[in-house]
């Protein structure tokens, strides 16, 4: 069985004042309190500026997307889950049909970029959480839909101001007050927290990254619990690529999360990406891995799928597209409690692949003319049956 090849590098109770519990959150679009708290910002640290929220963007109506009823979200909602995507929000402005199409068949959404350190912090000190307040979670609001926030701890995507000569002491710290005041910034209003994105080698071990040297190996329990203290409501996750098969990768991760609960640190849920590629096989005994880890009393979550392919499309490739959708999407609804499905971008004009994966592309649902693709349809009738 060969892997996926990636090429990048409690159930908490239900009392929350400002977000549903887990249960009432995926049953129900009414009463999803996505909703900014207008004094969620006065309350966070020091801003580097005051960025107005972004204008609505004009949408398409739904008529004249010519899409079938009903869409993915509504049967998801029908079955009690919910079907996510990554926002890429240039695209919610460039493509009305893009913003139309966001609104009508995705009921969670995860930031594509605006919540990534380099993004909220990129000088020393000067935390800005206004980029996520500029379009991605007025979008979310809009659109009633839920928010996975992504993400806190990972090795990519950090301020170059990190790369200076810094103690371990001084680099714990940082990553601390990160995690303490991005998670405060946005108390309330997200659904779910990757902490930890991308921890582990293929092989099973612990990757060595920043924060392992810096913390210490034993770095994501902390961070977890950094998290929690922060906003106790949030679902806490781990997050990782090439996790969907049974395999030394994934034993790692149960073997990980098992320890963590056996300790008693805050974690809530595992994030499986699902970035596929359709050179490669099926990850094998996806429904059995997703089953065992369900049984540690966590959620599964499908976090980032996708499936790409070497350009140009062809027929037969775009056939193995669809029936990796599918069978990962039927994979995680033999889950007994399924919590969401989200693909990491929905349109292929605006995909992240095509820019990392040289020569690969056409990863997602939908066309660069933003026209449903096979993939689509196969959703769909699986969410139907
Ligand atoms: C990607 C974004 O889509 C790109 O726009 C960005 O340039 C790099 O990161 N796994 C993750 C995501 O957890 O954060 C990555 O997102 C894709 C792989």
């Amino acid at each position: 069985m060969s892997p996926q090849a990636s090429g990048v590098e409690d159930r908490a109770p239900g009392a929350n004042a400002d977000l549903p519990s887990r249960r009432s959150a995926l049953g129900l679009f009414a009463g999803a309190a996505v909703a900014a708290p207008a004094t969620a910002l006065a309350a966070g640290p020091a801003l580097a500026s005051d960025r107005p929220p972004a204008m609505t963007p004009a949408a398409l109506a739904d008529a004249d997307l010519d899409l079938p009823s009903p869409s993915l979200r509504e049967l998801a909602e029908r079955r009690g889950l919910r079907i996510g995507t990554a926002i890429h929000d240039p695209a919610v402005f460039a493509s009305p049909r893009y913003a139309a199409i966001l609104a009508r068949e995705f009921s969670i959404v995860s930031p594509e970029n605006v919540m990534k350190w380099d993004t909220v912090e990129p000088e020393h000190g000067l935390a800005d959480f206004t980029a996520a307040e500029h379009i991605f979670l007025p979008t979310a609001a809009r659109n009633r839909q839920l928010v996975r926030g992504h993400n806190l701890v990972w090795h990519g995507q950090l301020p170059s101001w990190l790369s200076r000569t810094w103690t371990s002491a001084q680099l714990a710290s940082f990553v601390q007050a990160h995690v303490t005041d991005e998670v405060t910034a946005f108390r309330g209003r997200i659904f779910a927290w990757d902490v930890i994105n991308e921890p582990l080698n293929e092989d099973g071990t612990l990757a060595t990254n920043i924060w392992s040297t810096a913390v210490g190996p034993d770095y994501i329990a902390t961070a977890l619990q950094w998290a929690h203290a922060a906003d106790p409501h949030a679902r806490l996750y781990i997050n990782d690529f090439n996790l969907e098969a049974i395999g030394p990768k994934s034993d790692a991760m149960y073997a990980l999360v098992k320890g963590l609960q056996q300790r008693g640190i805050p974690i809530h849920g595992v994030g499986f990406q699902g970035h596929l590629d359709v050179r490669f096989p099926f990850p094998s005994g996806m429904a059995e891995n997703l089953q065992r880890f369900a049984a540690l009393g966590i959620d599964v979550a499908v976090t980032e799928a996708d499936v790409r392919m070497p350009l140009p499309v062809t027929p037969a490739q775009l056939a193995t597209q669809t029936s990796y959708y599918s069978q990962m999407l039927s994979a995680y609804l033999t889950v007994p409690d399924p919590v969401s499905f989200t693909v990491w971008g929905f349109a292929d004009a605006y995909s992240w692949v095509d820019g990392f994966f040289t020569g690969e592309g056409a990863a997602t649902l939908f066309d660069k003319n933003l026209h449903p693709k096979p993939a689509y349809f196969a959703l769909r009738d699986i969410l139907t049956a």
